[in-house]
């Protein structure tokens, strides 16, 4: 497939959504729907590295899906460690950054560990950012960071608040907003996703549920992207 490289995103976010769905249709459990989807995140994520997409942030657990059956719950976390013992190398050879968004404190201890474990190991990787949003909710975001911001002003006084200085506070501060959304299984809803971030992000959704959204699905979407108009509020082509 053809990619115009300089129209590609810089930042792709992804709502991977349509696991359970994807288990129902076949009979299986829930969570088997799930441990197809990574196989869905291994594509995404070297196909990614490839055509040289620089971020690739991924929506894995929302704080809402805490109210899931703990079963569900627990074998998600299960799953998690799974991902992160087998991937590490990957991410090694490939040169992978990884990086977590969300309130990380709330997940199980040992899986806290092993997501801090690979962070510090990839660390210096420069090729690709990804990152996985776990008990995320991009309202917590908001209000984590204006608890940060209040905090620091008892210590000095900011003077003007702008859009920059308030990015500082959010999760992603050293990320740049995403150029392009996927949702997969046809939800036209953010579900509480980098709502502060998505300002001016291209959406995409696509039927497709997210175990069977693999490298040429990913290709597709790239591409449809590359052919749309960025004009974040001025006039076409000026
Ligand atoms: C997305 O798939 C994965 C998570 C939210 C963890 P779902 O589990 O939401 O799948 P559906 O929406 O029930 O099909
Ligand atoms: C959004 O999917 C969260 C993740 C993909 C992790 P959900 O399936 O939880 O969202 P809703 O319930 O359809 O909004
Ligand atoms: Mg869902």
């Amino acid at each position: 497939m053809e990619l115009e490289k300089t129209k590609l995103p810089r930042h792709v976010a992804i709502i991977m959504d349509g696991n359970g769905r994807w288990a129902e249709q076949r009979n299986l459990d829930r969570i088997e729907g799930h441990i197809a989807g990574t196989e869905s995140v291994r594509d995404v994520v070297t196909c990614s590295r490839e055509v040289g997409v620089s971020y690739l942030t991924l929506y894995a657990f929302s704080k809402e899906n805490w109210s899931r059956p703990k079963e569900e719950v627990n074998k998600l976390w299960g799953l998690l460690q799974i991902f992160l013992q087998s991937e590490l190398e990957l991410m090694q050879e490939k040169d992978i950054r990884f990086n977590t968004i969300g309130a990380i404190k709330d997940l199980p201890k040992k899986a806290q560990r092993m997501l801090a474990n690979v962070m510090d190991k990839t660390k210096s990787n420069r090729s690709l950012m990804l990152t996985l949003a776990l008990s995320y909710s991009g309202r917590q975001e908001i209000l984590h960071a204006i608890a940060g911001l209040v905090e620091d002003m008892k210590k000095k006084p900011i003077k003007r608040l702008t859009e920059k200085v308030f990015t500082r506070y959010l999760y992603t501060s050293k990320i740049p907003d995403p150029d392009l959304l996927i949702r997969t299984s046809g939800e036209m809803r953010l579900s509480n996703f980098l709502l502060w971030q998505m300002a001016y992000t291209e959406i995409l959704v696509t039927d497709t549920l997210w175990p069977d959204f693999r490298r040429d699905s990913y290709l597709k979407a790239l591409q449809e992207y590359t052919h749309r108009e960025r004009r974040f509020g001025a006039l076409r082509g000026r």
